[in-house]
C-alpha cells in the first residue's frame, strides 16, 4: 500500500483541516508529520466548528487510527487542552490517538526564546505565531531537544539541564524570564500526556502499510513557508513539503502514492515577508471579509491578494503533487472579474520560474483577467451545476498548472465539496 498526503500549496490556510475531514473515511490511518501548535486547521459540520493545532483532522471521523508523528513538535499545555476539549466533544480519544516518542517537546523556555528572538529582530521579526517552534526545532538539530520518549525515563534531570541552558540565553539576551506557574502547568501535562499510547510511529504505520491498510498524512503551513523552499527566512521551522512526510514518519519515498495539493481560489499570508500579489485596496478588503481571513491561531488579520500561479507552479513541482484541491472559491462568487498571475516581471524580463527572491521591490506580477461568473455556489451538490465561467476557469487553472483539479470546495461545511469525476 501506498501513503498518500495532503499539503497546502501556498503560505498556509488553504483549508487542510476540512479536506482531511472530508476524505479520512477512505483511510484506515491519518497522521500529521510536522509542525505544531501554529497550526490552525478549522473544521465544520453538523453546524458547530473545531480548530486543531496538534491532533490530526481525522479525529472526528469513526474509528481511524490518528497518529502525531515524529516530525511534530508537541507543547505539553496546547495538546492536553486540545484533547480535553475532544474528551469533552465525546471522542473516545486514547482509542484512536498515538503519538510518537521521537516527538520533539515545546518546553515553556522555548515561548519566551521565540518572543525574545522575535524582540531581537525588531522591524525585521518574522511574525511568527509565538508558539516556540523555531526554538523548539533549532534545539532538535543542534542535537538538543527533548524527546516524548524522554519522559519515560529520569525525565526531571533532562528537562532541567534544557530549561537552565535556555534561561542562561534569554538573560544573554537582557530579558528576565518567569515561567513558574507555567511550568507547573507543563510538568503536569507531561503525566497527562503519559496517558496516552506513546508508541514508535515509524514501525506502525510501515506495518500497517504491509497489511494492506491506507494512510494520509496530513500537512501543516504550506509550501512557501517551507524552511528550504519558501520565502526564507520568513517561514516557519520545518519542512512543509512531500519530503517531509517521509522524514517526519518514517516513510520511504517509493511509499508516497497520491499527492494531493490544496489552494485557495486567491491567496492569504499571515505574519511578515513577501507577497507578490498582495491587494491593498478594497479588493484585498472583499477578500477578507467574505472569506473571514483571520488567523485561527492568533485571530490576526490575514493578507489577502490574487491567485499566483508562479508560485503555485513551484509548489507543484517541489511537491510532486497529482491532484489540485481548490478552496474558497465561494469567496469570490460575486466577483465581476477575477485575476490570476502567470509570470512576474524581473528587471523588465518576464520570468515563469520562481525566483531566488520574491521581495515586492523587484517583482512585478503579471495578471490575466477572467470574468467572474457572479452566482452563489454554496449550494451546488454536482460540477454538472457550476455557471460556464466557472468551468472556465478550472480550465484555465488546469491548463496553467498542467494538474487536474479534483475537488473543489464551495464552503467551509464538509457537505460543501464537490468531488469533480474524473
Ligand atoms: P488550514 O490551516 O489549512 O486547515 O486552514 P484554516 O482552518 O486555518 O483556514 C481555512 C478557513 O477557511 C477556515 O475558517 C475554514 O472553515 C474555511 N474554509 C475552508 N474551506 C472553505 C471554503 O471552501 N469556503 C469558505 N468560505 N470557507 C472555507
Ligand atoms: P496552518 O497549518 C499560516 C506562519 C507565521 C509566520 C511564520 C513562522 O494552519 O496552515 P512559526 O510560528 O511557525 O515560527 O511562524 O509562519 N505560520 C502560518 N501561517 N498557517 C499556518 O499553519 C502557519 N504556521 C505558521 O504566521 O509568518
Ligand atoms: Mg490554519
Amino acid at each position: 500500500m501506498k501513503v498518500d498526503v495532503l499539503l497546502g500549496l501556498q503560505w498556509g490556510d488553504e483549508g487542510k483541516g476540512k479536506v482531511v475531514d472530508v476524505l479520512t473515511p477512505r483511510y484506515d490511518v491519518v497522521a500529521r508529520f510536522q509542525g505544531g501548535p501554529n497550526a490552525g486547521h478549522t473544521l465544520e459540520f453538523e453546524g458547530k466548528k473545531y480548530v486543531l493545532r496538534s491532533i490530526p483532522s481525522g479525529i472526528f471521523q469513526h474509528g481511524q487510527i490518528n497518529i502525531i508523528g515524529n516530525g511534530v513538535v508537541l507543547d505539553p499545555v496546547l495538546f492536553q487542552e486540545e484533547a480535553e476539549a475532544l474528551e469533552r466533544s465525546g471522542i473516545d480519544l486514547r482509542k484512536v490517538l498515538k503519538i510518537s516518542k521521537k516527538v520533539h517537546l515545546i518546553l515553556p523556555t522555548h515561548r519566551l526564546l521565540d518572543a525574545a528572538n522575535e524582540k531581537a529582530k525588531g522591524g525585521a521579526k518574522i511574525g511568527t505565531t509565538g508558539k516556540g517552534i523555531g526554538p523548539t526545532y533549532t534545539d532538535k538539530i543542534s542535537r538538543n531537544g527533548l524527546r516524548l520518549g524522554d519522559t519515560l525515563h529520569n525525565f526531571e534531570t533532562k528537562y532541567s539541564a534544557a530549561r537552565d541552558r535556555h534561561v542562561a540565553m534569554l538573560q544573554s539576551m537582557g530579558e528576565t524570564p518567569e515561567f513558574n506557574e507555567l511550568e507547573a502547568r507543563w510538568l503536569k501535562a507531561i503525566e497527562y500526556i503519559k496517558t496516552f499510547d506513546i508508541i514508535d510511529s515509524e514501525h506502525y504505520i510501515n506495518r500497517a502499510l504491509k497489511e494492506g491498510k491506507s494512510v494520509l498524512c496530513e500537512g501543516a503551513q504550506g509550501t512557501l513557508l517551507d524552511i528550504d523552499f519558501g520565502s526564507y527566512p520568513f517561514v516557519t521551522s520545518s519542512n512543509t513539503i512531500t519530503a517531509g512526510a517521509c522524514s517526519g514518519l518514517g516513510v520511504a519515498p517509493n511509499k508516497i502514492g497520491e499527492v494531493f495539493g490544496i489552494f485557495k481560489a486567491y491567496c492569504t499570508r499571515v505574519g511578515s515577508g513577501p507577497f507578490p500579489t498582495e491587494l491593498f485596496d478594497e479588493t484585498g478588503k472583499k477578500i477578507r471579509d467574505i472569506g473571514h481571513e483571520y488567523g485561527a491561531v492568533t485571530g490576526r488579520e490575514r493578507r489577502c491578494g490574487w491567485i499566483d500561479l508562479v508560485a503555485l507552479r513551484y509548489a507543484i513541482m517541489i511537491n510532486g503533487v497529482t491532484q489540485l484541491i481548490m478552496m474558497k472559491s465561494d469567496v469570490l462568487d460575486s466577483f465581476d472579474s477575477i485575476k490570476a498571475c502567470v509570470a512576474y516581471k524581473v528587471s523588465g524580463e518576464e520570468i515563469t520560474d520562481f525566483p531566488y527572491s520574491i521581495e515586492e521591490e523587484c517583482i512585478e506580477p503579471v495578471y490575466v483577467t477572467l470574468p467572474g461568473w457572479k452566482t452563489d455556489m454554496t449550494r451546488m451538490k454536482t460540477e454538472e451545476e457550476f455557471p460556464a465561467q466557472f468551468s472556465e476557469y478550472i480550465k484555465f487553472l488546469e491548463e496553467q498548472l498542467q494538474t487536474p483539479i479534483t475537488i473543489v470546495s464551495i464552503g467551509p461545511d464538509r457537505e460543501q465539496t464537490i468531488i469533480r469525476k474524473k
